[in-house]
Parts: structure tokens; sequence; C-alpha cells
């Protein structure tokens, strides 16, 4: 039987700002990702803007997506951007052996992953390549993206049709440096990064956020030693001069081993906790990461940046084994709803965090159907979208009480997942229900504040593996959730079994 449990929210005590960028999504060259998924071409039937699908583009701007990061992952260690400059039948073709060893034509390349930023309004995340690529190369990158005068960069980029220079604000160093970036030792690759960060350089007005290929999961070591790497050049401890500006954490949720992951859809009630405990592990691993970086950087100048989460599961029967398609359930939705929980509560630190990826491939917003091309937006766009009010909203510590918790590999999961922020006369607080059965009810008690307005959205569906598809579009969708009730201390809510609840408050 569960208990009655509370939430206690000081809402007039603001923590840090929660950057909209935690909201952000990684396109990688990879399966149906940026091939079908974003880019159709001019000559495609699929509605689209200089080949660019409106549809994809509609449905990412609806959930005012922050960033996008390309060209990957893995592929950016592999990625020469001349090949993808210039006119289209003439660009050279490579190799994508990460990823299903197919031919890469390199119709998508830097002025198409430009204007699909500017179309979908999200500042780019270009990944620079260390493992396979020359400093003067990167180097010839920034210069060619965001240099203003008539430099020899500057000039090519003219000669390929666009006159101004794009603003980049985040530049990524290598991705996953110890493994496909390179199988590099963390020295080695702490040395990398700082000569390939000094001549990324900033140009005109374009400031650079340089983001170094960190840790995976509870890599320590390897986030101690980039950390570590600043010490020479430290001059006054307080404001050390930083070749780079932040390191990057990937961690994938899920329920098997790299060898056999778990099914999308088929998965047992044991599975589903499994899921929830190793999901609700990001918060530990953050706490953990954060606390190695504290030493070495006090004041949390240099950010965290979780540029790859979320859920990996087997590929989708009679798919690519090399594209990394897979279905999006009622699972993977609260997965990601408990992931921006301890996003939130490590505001400070985690400055950026990107879901792999954004269509198509692993967790994805959106899925397109390869033969008709339609479009589906999954559970998971629906978290990002009832979250939107968290965006650069000030973080509310969550006090919780009387949660009940289950035993999942010898740790205990709270079953309810929550945070909250605030943002002017606005309040948005997140709830998860993480049992499969059990119905619950939790009191918000809410201080510091007058709550002169409330709505309450609710993201459920009778099966835990509710999906949608182009023959069922809202089978998973948010609504509008009448159980709630006063309480002399606020709020007395429902929280149905399996379900992500919003509660949006007016405030005096
Ligand atoms: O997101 C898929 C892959 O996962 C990325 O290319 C790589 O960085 C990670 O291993």
């Amino acid at each position: 039987m569960a208990t009655t449990a509370t939430a206690i929210i000081d809402l007039d005590v603001p923590g840090a700002t929660i950057s909209r960028h935690v909201y952000g999504h990684f396109a990688e060259h990879l399966g149906r990702c940026i091939y079908g998924g974003f880019w159709v071409g001019e000559d495609s039937p699929i509605p689209n803007v200089r080949g660019i699908r409106s549809d994809v583009v509609a449905a990412l701007r609806a959930l005012q997506i922050p960033n996008l990061r390309w060209p990957g992952g893995c592929f950016a260690d592999d990625y020469h951007w001349r090949d993808g400059i210039g006119p289209r039948d003439q660009r050279p073709r490579m190799v994508n052996s990460h990823w299903g060893d197919v031919v890469e034509d390199n119709a998508f390349g830097t002025h198409e992953f430009m204007d699909l930023c500017e179309l979908l309004d999200a500042a780019p995340y270009v990944s620079g390549n260390v493992g396979s690529g020359t400093v003067q190369e990167m180097s010839e990158w920034v210069e060619y993206l965001t240099r203003a005068d008539d430099s020899p960069m500057a000039a090519l980029r003219r000669a390929n049709g666009r006159d101004e220079p794009w603003r980049v604000p985040f530049w990524g160093l290598g991705n996953e440096a110890w493994g496909c970036g390179g199988n590099l030792r963390v020295e080695q690759f702490a040395s990398l990064a700082r000569q390939y960060a000094t001549y990324s350089r900033n140009h005109g007005g374009n400031e650079l956020y340089r983001v170094a290929a960190g840790a995976s999961d509870a890599d320590l070591h390897w986030t101690e030693t980039l950390m570590r790497s600043f010490d020479d050049l430290a001059a006054d401890p307080a404001e050390p001069p930083r070749p780079f500006q932040a390191v990057s954490l990937h961690y994938y949720t899920m329920t098997g081993t790299w060898g056999d992951k778990g099914d999308a859809t088929e998965f047992s009630t044991d599975e589903w906790y499994t899921a929830m405990a190793r999901a609700h592990r990001m918060d530990e691993l953050l706490t953990r990461h954060s606390t190695v970086m504290d030493r070495y950087d006090p004041h949390r100048k240099v950010g965290l940046v979780v540029d790859e989460w979320g859920t990996w599961w087997n590929v989708a029967k009679g798919t690519n084994p090399g594209f990394l398609y897979q279905q999006n359930t009622l699972r993977d939705a609260l997965v990601a709803s408990v992931h921006f929980d301890a996003f939130h509560r490590h505001a400070e630190r985690v400055v950026m965090a990107n879901i792999a990826q954004t269509v198509n491939v692993l967790q994805a917003m959106i899925l397109t159907d390869p033969d008709s091309g339609a479009l589906v937006l999954t559970p998971t766009y629906h978290v990002f979208a009832m979250n939107a009010g968290h965006h650069d909203a000030s973080a509310l510590a969550v006090h919780l009480r009387d949660v009940d918790t289950r035993t999942v590999e010898g740790a205990e999961l709270p079953l309810v997942s929550a945070s909250a922020s605030v943002k002017g006369d606005s309040a948005l607080v997140s709830l998860s229900n993480l049992d499969v059965d059990t119905d619950r009810t939790i009191v918000l008690d809410l201080r510091g504040r007058d709550v002169v307005g409330y709505e309450v959205r609710v993201l459920t569906a009778p099966a835990l593996d509710a999906h949608n598809t182009p023959e069922r579009l809202d089978a998973v969708a948010p609504t509008a959730h009448d159980g709630v009730r006063s309480h002399p201390r606020g709020f007395e809510l429902d929280l149905p079994a399996h379900s992500y609840v919003t509660v949006s408050l007016d405030l005096r």
C-alpha cells in the first residue's frame, strides 16, 4: 500500500539557473538520422526547405530546441569538413566505417548543417576531429565558419555562397577519445585537447565554448586528469586561463550489457525498474564527477557537458544493426524525466546536455517511416515539451518525504522523482511516478509565495510499452490532469502508476 508522499518546495529560494542548453540535441551521420531524418534533398516529394524536412523542423521548433550537436559522435573523428563543402555533385565520398559501413556522399555538410540550425533557431555545437584530423584542419574549419574579413577561409566560404560568417558558440574537441576517437590514454588526450583548443580561435565577436571529450560513466580518472591538465596554466587560481571551458560526460541507459542491451518494447516489470534505477544513476554520476571537478575548480567555472545520454536498446528487428534504430515507449519517457531531474539538481555544474539522438537513432524525439515518410513524435518528445518551462529558470530544491522505495540491483530506488524551477511569476514542478502498479498521492507543500493559478498535465498510458506509430500517433501524448485538489499546504495530487506529471504554477 503506497503512502502519501510530500514534496516541500520553497518557491522564494531560487537556486542556480537551469541552462536551456541541457535540453540540447545530437544529430550524427548515423543510420537515418541525417539522411532521411533531417535531410531529404531538394527534389524529395516530402516538403522541404533547401533539402531539409519542414515537418521535422516544425516539430523541433515547437520544443524550442536550444542547440544541436553535429556531425558525431564517433563519426566526428572520421569527418574531414572540406569533403562537405562546394557543389554537392563534386563532393568526395567516404566510408562511414562506424555506422553500417555505408558510403557517405557528403551531401549534408557544413552549409547544410548551419542552414538547419538557422531554420531551427538553434545554436550549433560542432564536434571537431581530433582522432584523425590535423590541428590545421580544425583551425581552418573555425576560420571558415566564423571569420568575417577576406582571410583565406572566409574567402572560400564566400566562394561557396555564404557571405556572412556564422555564429558558432559551442565547439567540441574530439569525441570518446578513450574509444572510437582514437583509443587514446587520457594523458595523451589531455595534451591534444590543449593543443587543438589553442588553435580553435575566437574570430571577431565569435567566442567559442570549447568542450574537451570527456569520460564515460564513472571514469573519474579521465575527468580528474583533464581538470588537472590546466594546473600549470593557472596564474590566479580563481580565474585560471583555460584552453577549454568544459569537459563532457557520456552515459547510456540499458537494462542488459553492451552485448545484449535489452529490447525496446518487449521487457519485463523487472527490466522497467532496472531502466529506472540506471537512469537514476545519472544523479550519482553527476555528483561524483562534479566532486572531482570541485577539487580543481571550486568556483565552478568549468562546465560539465553531458553531450550523449539516453536509452540504448538492441536495434529493432529487421533493421540494419549499424543504424541503431529503436522504438521509444513510455519507459523511455520516464528515463528522460529522471535525467532532467538530475540535470536540474546539478544546474550549477551541468551547463549543457544532448540526448542521443534527435531523429531515428537511439532515444529519438522523432521517428520517420522509411517508406511513407510519415512522422511520429515519441513519448520522449512529449517530456521535452512538458519541461520547456524549465529552460533558463532557477532551480528550486524539492524536499521529498515519505517516498516508497524498491530495491533494484542492490540499491534503493525512490519510486517518485521530482524537480522544480521558478522564472518570474511562473513555477514548474515535474513529478515522475516510477511505480509500475501503484497510483500515488503526493502533497505539494508550497511555501514562500502565493499560488494564483495552476495547470496540471499528465503523460501516461495503460501499457508500459505503449508507443506511437503512424497508425496511432497519440497512443502516448500529454493530456490535462484533473487529479488535483487543494490542500491546506498547497495541493494534493494524484500520480497515476507509471506516469509523468507537470504542474505549472502562476505565482504572486
Ligand atoms: O550515439 C551513438 C554513439 O555512441 C556515438 O557516436 C558515440 O560517441 C557513442 O559511443
